[in-house]
């Protein structure tokens, strides 16, 4: 599978599963969008990853968030 170059969006990506997903994927050369909770630590954790992460902060369950996203 080729992810060098891909962009992904990753649902619960400040945490746990979700973070250790991007994070392997921005060490294969992808981009990544953390969608998470306003309340989690996303911010912090998208600048951490680096240049190819960002942070949308909203709610999975919200068809306007994920657009966003
Ligand atoms: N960790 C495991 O070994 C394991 C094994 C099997 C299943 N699971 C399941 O996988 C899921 C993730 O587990 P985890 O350990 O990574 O949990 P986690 O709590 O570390 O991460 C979940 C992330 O999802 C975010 N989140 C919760 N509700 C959200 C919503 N409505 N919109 C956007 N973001 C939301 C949280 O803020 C958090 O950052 C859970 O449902 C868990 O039960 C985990």
């Amino acid at each position: 599978m080729q992810i060098n170059g891909v962009s992904a969006v990753i649902t619960g990506g400040a945490s746990g599963l979700g973070l250790a997903t991007a994070a392997r994927l921005v060490d294969q050369g992808a981009h990544v969008v953390l969608l998470d909770l306003p309340t989690s630590a996303g911010e912090q954790v998208a600048k951490e990853l680096g240049d190819r992460a960002a942070f949308v902060a909203g709610d999975v369950r919200s068809a306007d968030d994920a657009a966003r996203a």
